[in-house]
């Protein structure tokens, strides 16, 4: 009897503990195939082995209420219903071009990759002043085009740029402003695939082999930070959301710029096979870390711009473009017609006269 209890004991405290643990993979992207056996933490995950069930994004709720909740990031922005904001300025970036001279660390912390960014780094034209702390990024896997957390109209990007900050006015830490609202700012690049490597990132993406396995640190020396947002800052959108990892906390202030960041194809394949979300072997890549776009449910997103595209999308245009055609090929088809039938009168017209002119030059 006294075995069961302290047997009973030592699944509740390893169950406690294993609360931390979560995974990306959900159900909603396996979409009605059973659930593959890496799913199960039985197998994989050592620390919760006690607590058998799946740990993906769609279960995140059942130990972190807060990711269940009604403000929710990412989201996915719909242009057409965001609200211009005439009052929404520039941000300023302090000490973005050389934040430091001491080298910043780089962590690969399981789930992402991470820098640590000092103090010197600062947001202004936020309601408060805003620290920087730190920036990591969220990406897909070789072969599929998604990657991004943010979506613009439906459509990801192959990775994502996260800049965090907290309101250092009010509170102290990152950790002490985390679960209030408010207090924190993350400003988020949306990243694609461009022609040329991009030699920013490069200072990120250029020292992910010494870090392969998780909870492997090194050094990157300091660099302009600010060259890693695109060259637009003016456009953006804002909205309340949270963090897109358990706890999700719903303190963060986005801010999502319009403009995207370019890396190559080459730098993105080092970002999807460089790094391992395990301490050792069996390494298991670290690959597809985004969250799936969340509800809006009554939020606002504002934009700093005024959208110039086009109303029309993509499958509008193609078939107002073959409206056109077809209707150009009927008037000319008509067009035709009607003048063989001009034509054929005018013939007709003139046999006739022949045929009654006729008799009379023979009279
Ligand atoms: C975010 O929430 C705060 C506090 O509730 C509010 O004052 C602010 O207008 C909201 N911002 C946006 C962009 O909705």
């Amino acid at each position: 009897m006294l075995f069961f209890t302290l047997l009973l004991e030592v699944i509740w405290i390893l169950a406690a503990e294993g609360g931390q643990h979560w995974t990306y993979e959900g159900e909603s992207r396996i979409q009605g195939l059973p659930l593959p056996l890496s799913h199960w933490d039985l197998f994989t995950c050592r620390e919760d082995f006690f607590r058998v069930g799946p740990h993906g994004q769609d279960h995140w709720s059942a130990s972190y209420p807060e990711c269940g909740s009604n403000a929710q990031s990412p989201i996915n922005i719909q242009t057409d219903s965001v609200t211009f904001d005439p009052e929404l300025r520039p941000l300023q970036l302090h000490g973005y071009d050389q934040p430091s001279t001491e080298p910043l660390d780089l962590h690969n912390n399981g789930h992402t990759v991470k820098l640590s960014l000092p103090s010197t780094m600062y947001l202004e034209g936020l309601p408060r002043k805003y620290v920087a702390a730190q920036l990591h990024l969220h990406w897909g896997k070789t072969g599929s085009l998604g990657g991004s957390e943010h979506q613009i109209n439906s459509e990801a990007t192959a990775a994502e740029l996260h800049i965090v900050h907290y309101d250092s006015d009010s509170y102290e830490s990152l950790s002490e402003a985390a679960p209030k609202p408010q207090g924190l700012a993350v400003l988020g690049i949306l990243i694609e695939v461009g022609e040329t490597k991009n030699p920013v990132y490069e200072h990120i993406l250029s020292h992910l082999h010494e870090i392969r396995h998780k909870d492997q640190k090194t050094s990157v020396p300091p660099f302009n930070v600010g060259e890693l947002l695109p060259p637009r800052r003016d456009q953006f959108f804002r909205y309340n959301g949270s963090l897109t990892t358990p706890p999700c906390y719903q303190s963060v202030l986005w801010t999502v710029f319009n403009q995207r960041a370019q890396i190559s194809v080459e730098q993105l394949k080092e970002l999807h096979e460089t790094l391992f979300s395990t301490e050792e072997e069996p390494s298991k890549l670290l690959v597809q870390n985004y969250r799936a776009p969340q509800p809006l449910n009554q939020r606002i997103v504002s934009a700093s711009f005024i959208q110039v595209q086009s109303s029309y999308t993509t499958g509008e245009m193609l078939s107002l473009g073959v409206g056109i055609l077809v209707g150009c090929l009927c008037l000319l088809l008509a067009v035709y017609f009607i003048a063989r039938k001009i034509r054929k009168k005018r013939l007709g017209n003139r046999k006739s006269v022949v045929f009654t002119s006729a008799p009379a030059t023979e009279a």
